[in-house]
């Protein structure tokens, strides 16, 4: 087994010609959970999106390997069935459908095969059971008056079904209250218990979901790179005295 799951290699990205990534190294063993925090506009964004493959990013240097294999070519269909998961924010309404068709759908493409909706709909029941949510969510359709909390937590079950190799969890944490940022954090550690070798990759701009989770490294993005690494304690440095020794 290849402990190094995810790595990305000097990676350089721009959008709309100009570059946002600028020479980014970080690598995920199986098991870790990895936090990047960084000022608005740092790139944290434009780096989940590029690892999902998305269209608005072009990639001019650089690797990204899961499990030692390169995918920096893939595109997005591809990397999602090889087990790359970004937490899939639905920044419109998809009318019409509900999470069990959603998730069916992911699922399907995840394992590729038909997953039917009975078993969707018994996994559905007992993650939602698990990280004690109302039953009732399953049948609501996507987006059609979902709180933000309730999109946050949308994505966690998202995770726990589709049971990535890397999931990569932009700003789950943003806009949450007390009950969903503990469901969050429960979720998390519940589906690395469930699939142990799982890696995690979290943007937060908050030490305070630091604090629920077990966390291996946290990371200081600035200006499209990773300039400083560290543990928890990193975060704690962040909350007290901002990113002022670390911006250019
Ligand atoms: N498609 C694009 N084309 C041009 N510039 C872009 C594009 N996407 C993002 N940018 C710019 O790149 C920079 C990084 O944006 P990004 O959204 O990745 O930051 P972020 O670290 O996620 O910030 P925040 O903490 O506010 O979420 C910003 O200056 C942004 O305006
Ligand atoms: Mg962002």
């Amino acid at each position: 087994m290849n402990s190094n799951l995810f790595e990305i290699e000097d990676l350089r990205a721009s959008g709309d010609g100009t570059e946002i990534l600028k020479g980014l190294n970080l690598t995920v063993n199986e098991g870790e959970l990895h936090v990047i925090m960084g000022p608005n506009g740092s790139g944290k964004t434009t780096l989940a999106s590029t690892l999902m493959a998305s269209p608005s990013y072009v990639v001019s240097k650089g690797r990204v390997r899961l499990r030692g294999e390169d995918v920096t070519d893939w595109p997005t269909d591809v990397r999602a069935k090889a087990g790359i998961f970004l937490a899939f924010q639905y920044p419109e309404e998809i009318s019409g459908v509900s999470v069990i068709q959603f998730l069916r759908q992911a699922m399907s493409a995840r394992k590729g095969t038909e997953v039917s909706a009975l078993e969707v709909r018994f996994s559905l029941m007992e993650w939602m059971d698990r990280l004690g949510m109302d039953p009732s969510f399953a049948q609501r359709h996507l987006n059609q008056g979902f709180s933000g909390g309730e999109k946050k937590r949308n994505e966690i079950l998202q995770m726990a079904l589709l049971e990535p190799e890397v999931a990569i969890l932009d700003e789950t944490d943003s806009g949450l209250d007390i009950d969903a940022l503990n469901v969050v954090a429960r979720g998390i550690e519940e589906v690395r218990k469930q699939k142990p070798t799982i890696g995690i990759v979290l943007v937060t701009h908050y030490q305070r979901i630091l604090d629920l989770l077990s966390v291996d490294k946290v990371h200081i993005m600035i200006d499209g790179r990773i300039v400083e690494t560290g543990g928890p304690e990193l975060s704690q440095v962040l909350e007290a005295e901002g990113y002022g020794k670390w911006k250019i």
